[in-house]
């Protein structure tokens, strides 16, 4: 028998200094009405001092921790989601390891961008369906305001810091959380959204000047890209998971664009009611965005427990990934 699993926990932290849309008009040509009206995107929490995404991440672990009740010690992995790491090594995972006591866990991290929480869960559930885990906490955190060029308007107005996290284990009664997961990636995509690390050749091989790390982006390509393919791959998984799109409650897709936010909705005849959004005081925090805007969902009451969901992310890669989830009750 399929070893059912349970979301125990969802969890959130973001950085206290917030940059609205009227701020970053002191530092580049752009207008509030702009920046609303193309992205939905009306404030971003920012990183300051020596604050680190590790630090939002241990954060949001501990919290995912309490929520779900689970021991530290009974943790067997940690998984972190970190697109910008604070260091190459240690990695994300062990250094949040250390701080949150769960000495048991294997850890390790993965990059897959803003899809990077949904990549998680589906090792996390192979993990946990094929007896090698029972216990995995996910750890999802960016600070892409580190890798930001402040001066180029067309990118630096669209992301903000943050970090989530998601207790999984073995379910306690019948009931399996994670009804399918649907993982895909277009490599040949990889030049819409790229962040270069800085490195440079032996100066004994040739002299070279240090590229800064920032992140490059064709908004135009990832959009069409999106709109074109995202809801194909929800369909696809909504009917792996055995329910039908009426059958399911929410939806909670990764926070991008306000206008893709639309497109989908309108796509999968979504009721707007029912779709997830905070992009307007979010922006997009990458790999975070979606636990962001699951636990704040839920804590603000505007998903109502139980309940079913999909939750679906895209990002450099391009990856893409779709789960489609049972909510219960008591989980954030
Ligand atoms: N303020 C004012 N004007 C701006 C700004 C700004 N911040 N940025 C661009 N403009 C200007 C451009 O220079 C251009 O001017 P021009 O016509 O004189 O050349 C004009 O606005 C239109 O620019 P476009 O790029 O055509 O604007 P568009 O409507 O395509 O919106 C956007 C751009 C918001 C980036 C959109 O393409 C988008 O959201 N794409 C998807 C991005 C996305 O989902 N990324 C996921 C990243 S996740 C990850 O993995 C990191």
């Amino acid at each position: 028998m399929s070893i059912p699993i349970k979301i125990a926990g969802v969890s959130f932290q973001v950085p206290e200094a917030v940059v609205t849309n009227d701020d970053l008009t002191k530092i580049i040509d752009t207008s509030d009405e702009w920046i609303r009206t193309r992205t939905g995107i009306e404030r971003r929490h920012v990183l300051s001092g020596n604050e680190t995404a590790v630090d939002m991440g241990i954060k949001a672990a501990q919290k995912a921790i309490k929520q779900s009740k689970i021991n530290v010690e009974d943790i067997d992995y940690i998984i972190a989601a970190a697109s910008v790491e604070t260091h190459a090594y240690p990695s994300t995972a062990c250094e949040i390891q250390a701080a949150v006591g769960a000495m048991n866990a294997a850890c390790f991290d993965i990059t897959a961008a803003c899809s990077g929480l949904i990549y998680g869960m589906g090792i996390a559930r192979a993990l946990i369906k094929s007896e090698t885990a029972k216990t995995v906490l996910i750890v999802a955190t960016d600070a892409v305001s580190r890798c930001l060029d402040w001066s180029d308007r067309t990118t630096c107005v669209l992301f903000g810091d943050g970090a989530g996290a998601m207790m999984l284990t073995v379910s306690d009664d019948e009931q399996d959380d994670i009804l399918a997961v649907s993982l895909k990636a277009e490599g040949n995509l990889g030049d819409y959204i790229k962040m270069p690390i800085p490195g440079k050749n032996c100066p004994l091989v040739e002299p070279n000047e240090q590229e800064p790390m920032f992140v490059k982006m064709n908004g135009k390509e990832v959009y069409k890209y999106v709109v074109t393919k995202l809801p194909i791959y929800i369909e696809e998984c909504v009917e792996k998971s055995g329910l039908k799109m009426e059958e399911i409650d929410y939806l909670v897709p990764h926070q991008a664009n306000m206008r893709i936010i639309e497109a989908l909705e309108e796509r999968l005849k979504f009721n707007p009611e029912n779709v997830i959004s905070n992009i307007k005081d979010y922006a997009n925090t990458s790999a975070a965005s979606i636990p962001i805007a699951l636990t704040e969902a839920i804590q603000s009451g505007k998903i109502k427990l139980p309940a079913t969901a999909i939750l679906t992310g895209f990002g450099a890669g391009m990856t893409v990934g779709t789960t489609v989830v049972r909510l219960r009750e008591g989980i954030a």
